[in-house]
C-alpha cells in the first residue's frame, strides 16, 4: 500500500530527517584518518538519542549498529568495528533515525583526504544522479522518471548500478512501497503525487555492478573490487515540488 502523507505528517518527518542530516554532518566532521567506525557509530548514537529519536537501523533484522559504514569496494550494509579510517579511502555512511514514530533516511560518501580525479568523479555522479532523481519526483511524473534520471547520469559516466539495493518508499516504517530502482524497469510504476515521501539512493561503481554480500551477513561488496559510492536522502512529494527532508 502507498501512503500519501498529510502536512502534518511531513512536518513530522522533516523533524526526523534532520535529526538524520545532523548526524552525517557530525560524522563528516569527525571524519579522518585514524578514527575508528565504531566510535563515528557511537558518536552517531548518542546524537540521535539526545536529540530524543531512536537509531532505525539497530536491531532491524539483526543490525548491530547505528550507521552503516561502507569502505572503498564496500557499497552499503557495512558494520562499524575497530577498522580505522585510512588517507585516501572512500566511506560511504548512512543513517537511519524515528522521532516520534517517523523516520529518516540519508546517506553521504566522502573521500577522506587525496583521492584519484576518477575516484572523485565517481562521488560526485554518485551525488548528482541523486539531485537528478529528486529534481524528477515531481507530481504527475512516474517512480520511472526517478529511476530514468538517476540511471543517465550513470549511463554519462560508465558507472555500474548495482542493481539488487534500490530506494524506497518510507514514512512509519523505513521501509514502505513503493521499491525505487536506479534504473530503467519494464513498468512505469505509480504516478508521484503531493504526500508520497521516498528514499532515493544511487549505488554506483567504478568497475562492474555485480555484488555480494560478506560472510557477516551485511556487508554488500562488488564482486571485482572496484570502487563504489553511494548517496541518500528521504525526500516528500509536494505540489511545490520535492521537498529534500534529510538536509540541514
Ligand atoms: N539505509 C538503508 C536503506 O536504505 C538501511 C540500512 S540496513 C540496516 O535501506 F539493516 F542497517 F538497517
Ligand atoms: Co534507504
Amino acid at each position: 500500500m502507498i501512503t500519501r502523507k498529510s502536512a502534518a505528517e511531513i512536518a513530522r518527518m522533516r523533524r526526523a530527517g534532520r535529526v538524520v542530516a545532523d548526524v552525517l554532518a557530525l560524522v563528516e566532521e569527525e571524519l579522518r584518518p585514524g578514527v575508528s567506525t565504531a566510535r563515528l557509530d557511537a558518536l552517531a548514537e548518542a546524537y540521535i538519542r539526545k536529540a530524543g529519536a531512536t537509531p532505525s537501523f539497530k536491531g532491524y533484522h539483526g543490525y548491530p549498529s547505528s550507521l552503516c559504514i561502507s569502505i572503498d569496494r564496500e557499497v552499503v550494509h557495512g558494520i562499524p568495528g575497530d577498522r580505522v579510517v585510512r588517507e585516501g579511502q572512500v566511506v560511504s555512511v548512512d543513517a537511519g533515525a524515528i522521532l516520534d514514530g517517523w523516520h529518516g533516511d540519508a546517506a553521504r560518501t566522502f573521500v577522506v583526504g587525496d583521492a584519484p580525479p576518477a575516484v572523485r568523479d565517481l562521488v560526485e555522479a554518485t551525488r548528482r544522479a541523486l539531485d537528478a532523481g529528486i529534481a524528477a519526483a515531481v507530481p504527475g511524473n512516474r517512480v520511472w522518471d526517478v529511476s530514468a534520471a538517476v540511471e543517465d547520469v550513470a549511463l554519462g559516466g560508465g558507472y555500474g548500478v548495482v542493481r539488487p539495493y534500490v530506494g524506497h518508499g518510507i514514512g512509519t516504517a523505513m521501509h514502505e512501497e513503493p521499491q525505487v530502482p536506479n534504473y530503467r524497469t519494464k513498468t512505469r510504476g505509480i504516478e508521484l503525487a503531493p504526500g508520497i515521501c521516498l528514499a532515493i539512493e544511487p549505488m554506483f561503481t567504478l568497475g562492474s555492478a555485480d555484488v555480494e554480500t560478506r560472510q557477516d551477513g551485511w556487508t554488500v561488496v562488488t564482486r571485482d573490487g572496484s570502487i563504489a559510492a553511494h548517496w541518500e536522502d528521504s525526500i516528500a512529494v509536494t505540489e511545490q515540488g520535492p521537498e529534500v527532508l534529510t538536509r540541514p
